[in-house]
């Protein structure tokens, strides 16, 4: 981060002025030395300015309504500025607000020593993957509850964030649309802010900047767009789908590997997401109720027009002899061919229950060789590593 990318501070609290400085200081964040006190004033100093300002703090206390409304013209019109705010009290309310104003982030003021500078690199820096093209999206669904999706997309993700990169930093999104349980945070032991609704509800354009900055980091690894059930589990924002498109998009400009864990999603929904995406796999058991099931979902997103090469149902936890064979499934599912995952209770569960991946929990699993194998089928440049 060069010496000149300034943050401008408004606030009329100049010991929080002396607070961010501190906070700044020694990470190559600079901030202005002088700082505008209400939005009034810092309209007037952005209009002054020669140069976008990278980044403005915003003080929302002691009145964070009033002051988001009288900041919403100055962000509408200064597109190339990231606001971020600082408040004493975070609520669900204060951060979708603030959010629909079209604040980039809300930090705490009582945490900001240790957070604000990472925020900031987060903005300054864009997305971290290094991508500038267009990634792979992979779109997992599921025939049945419990099949096993959330731990093959969360174990898919981390093999692929691994690939070594001539990029560098290499890093892969995981987007948790499941409403209902949110369980892929839960699962890597994730307690994130912020969630896909503030990108699907937001209301400026949506770019790779604000993916890559509202997304929880796991690691060096993984960046996960947690389910809005994750934030809010009693009363989850709805999600404004007129927008995933664009999401969508964005994510694989952002990222080299974006996967999508969309279980229970109506086929209009699925078929948006299997047409935007590079493959689509279906997850499902070998048993008469998944398959059927299965069938039913395969025909369903080729008549909305996905192509049928682009499908590929994973029969998970597989075993052998199991009543019903690959063979048997894969005729039942209309002669195309499937993948499989073999039964795996042991690596499955201990990743499950130390929020870790395979390749840290159960590196030598079957389980882990077989999403390896899997990978290798369906993303053309993978490399076990
Ligand atoms: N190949 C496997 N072998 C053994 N156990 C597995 C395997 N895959 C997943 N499991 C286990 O199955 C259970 C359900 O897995 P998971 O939560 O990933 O399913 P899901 O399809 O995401 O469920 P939900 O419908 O709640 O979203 C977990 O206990 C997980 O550890
Ligand atoms: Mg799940």
């Amino acid at each position: 981060m060069s010496a000149q990318s300034n943050v401008l501070l408004m606030t009329p609290d100049a010991s929080l002025a002396a607070e961010v400085n501190r906070a700044l200081s020694g990470n190559g964040h600079v901030l202005e030395p002088t700082w505008p006190q209400t939005a009034r004033d810092l309209l007037a100093h952005l209009t002054r300015s020669s140069a976008a300002m990278p980044v403005v703090l915003v003080d929302l206390d002691p009145q964070p309504r009033q002051i988001l409304s009288d900041l919403e013209r100055v962000v509408a019109r200064f597109p190339g500025s990231r606001f971020v705010g600082l408040a004493d009290q975070l609520s669900s309310e204060l951060l979708l607000e603030s959010m629909q104003v079209g604040l980039r982030r809300v930090v705490s003021k009582r945490t900001m020593h240790g957070e604000l500078h990472a925020v900031l690199d987060r903005l300054m820096g864009g997305a971290s993957a290094g991508g500038s093209g267009q990634g792979e999206l992979l779109t997992m669904l599921s025939a049945s509850g419990g099949c096993g999706t959330t731990t093959l997309a969360v174990n898919l993700a981390y093999e692929l964030a691994r690939q070594p990169s001539a990029a560098g930093g290499q890093r892969a999104l995981l987007i948790d649309m499941d409403c209902h349980y949110g369980a892929m945070a839960t699962y890597l032991g994730l307690e994130p802010r912020y969630g896909l609704d503030q990108i699907l509800n937001y209301s400026g354009p949506i770019d790779t900047d604000l993916l890559s900055t509202t997304a929880t980091a796991w690691g060096d690894e993984l960046h996960v767009l947690a389910s809005p059930a994750s934030i809010r589990f009693c009363k989850p924002e709805p999600l404004n789908m007129d927008r995933l498109e664009q999401a969508l998009r964005c994510a694989r400009q952002a990222y080299r590997h974006t996967i999508v864990d969309a279980p229970r999603v109506g086929m209009e929904l699925a078929s948006i997401l299997a047409t935007a995406s590079t493959r689509t796999l279906l997850v499902f058991q070998l048993t008469v109720k998944d398959i059927r099931i299965a069938r039913q979902m395969l025909d369903a997103l080729v008549e909305w027009g996905v192509p049928p090469g682009n499908l590929l149902p994973v029969a998970n936890r597989y075993a052998r002899r199991q009543m019903i064979s690959l063979d048997d499934a894969s005729k039942a599912l209309g002669g195309i061919r499937i993948a499989c995952v073999r039964n795996d209770w042991s690596a499955a569960i201990a990743g499950l229950n130390y929020g870790q991946t395979l390749a840290q929990a159960a590196a030598r699993s079957v389980l882990r060789k077989d999403l390896q194998d899997l990978l290798e089928q369906v993303v053309p440049a993978y490399k076990p590593t």
